[in-house]
């Protein structure tokens, strides 16, 4: 069985939901507490034991490629101004030359095109995908359940979790066969599917393991939900001729694409950081208890 080694991170994505913060900057770079959006999937990729990380950018995502370069004048003030903590912390983020690459998608024709951009740089080797917009929070990233789920069954691996039933026409819903290891066997795929035709509740959650196969798939696949190139379909296609298991996350999942998903990861971040925690949680509850005394007296 190959070793995964490379990690795909789609960020090309115009950010319309959060509009007009994204007018002038990347989604992707919007802070959950005091880290980029983009800077927790890298995170999850090197802890899963990814080695290379293929970004797939679009105009106007310069400062992504930016981000992740070393910026020797800000290196040099702290260094001057004996700023150690915060040089170290940069250090500790900065990703070594050459395990890193980006190519663009030049038009907006969906994931499963933007997926397909990376097929050059990704080779025939399988490779991670992470979706950036999808923050995992747990002990564990989410990519290294995955991994694992790989290492025993080879094939294709992705990560679900269970929505309300009522939210399936907003995911790729996958259909649950019989229990392998620490997940199951998919026994069908749907991007987006009405609650009435879909398979189950488990929906893909943006972490997939998958071989370089879907690449020629991704290359002759139509237009599907929404018009455009589903990543979805094409799988769905690959799950016809090789294994293709999920593996539920037993953490939880931020849609850091929508407002309500970003400020609830800024909550749960902030509230599972001892250094900020206290100081800002205990103010929120004096204005939540202040506003109730302010209700009943109204
Ligand atoms: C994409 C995938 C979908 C997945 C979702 C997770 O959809 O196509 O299968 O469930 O990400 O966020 P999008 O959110 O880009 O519409």
């Amino acid at each position: 069985m190959k070793k995964v080694r490379k990690a795909v991170i789609p960020v090309a994505g115009l950010g319309t939901r959060f509009l007009p913060a994204t007018k002038a900057m990347p989604k992707e770079m919007l802070t959950v507490v005091d880290r980029p959006v983009v800077q927790y999937a890298v995170d999850e990729a090197l802890e899963a034991g990814i080695e290379h990380i293929v970004f797939v950018t679009g105009r106007n995502k310069h400062v992504i490629e930016d981000y992740f370069d070393i910026q020797p004048e800000l290196l040099d003030t702290l260094t001057r101004s004996g700023k150690h903590d915060q040089l170290a912390s940069l250090q500790r983020l900065q990703l070594s030359a050459g395990t890193v690459s980006f190519t663009r998608q030049q038009s907006p024709h969906g994931l499963g095109h933007a997926v397909w951009c990376a097929r050059d740089i990704i080779g025939d080797e399988p490779f991670a995908l992470l979706l950036p917009d999808m923050v995992s929070f747990g002990k564990r990233g989410c990519l290294s359940g995955i991994m694992e789920l790989y290492e025993r069954t080879g094939g294709n691996v992705i990560a679900v979790e269970q929505c309300d039933p009522t939210e399936t026409n907003k995911y790729g819903i996958v259909g649950k066969g019989r229990d392998v290891a620490t997940g199951f066997a998919v026994t069908g795929m749907v991007e987006k599917p009405e609650p009435a035709v879909a398979p189950s509740n488990f929906y893909i959650n943006g972490r997939y393991i998958l071989q370089p196969e879907v690449f020629e798939l991704l290359g002759t696949q139509e237009r599907g939900a929404g018009n455009e190139i589903q990543l979805t379909d094409a799988m769905r296609r690959l799950s016809q001729v090789q294994d293709f298991h999920a593996h539920p996350y037993k953490g939880r999942t931020f849609d850091c694409g929508s407002k309500e998903g970003f400020i609830q990861a800024n909550v749960a971040f902030a509230l599972a950081r001892s250094d900020i925690r206290d100081l800002v949680f205990g103010p929120i509850a004096e204005m939540i208890s202040g506003q109730e005394r302010r209700n009943e007296a109204a």
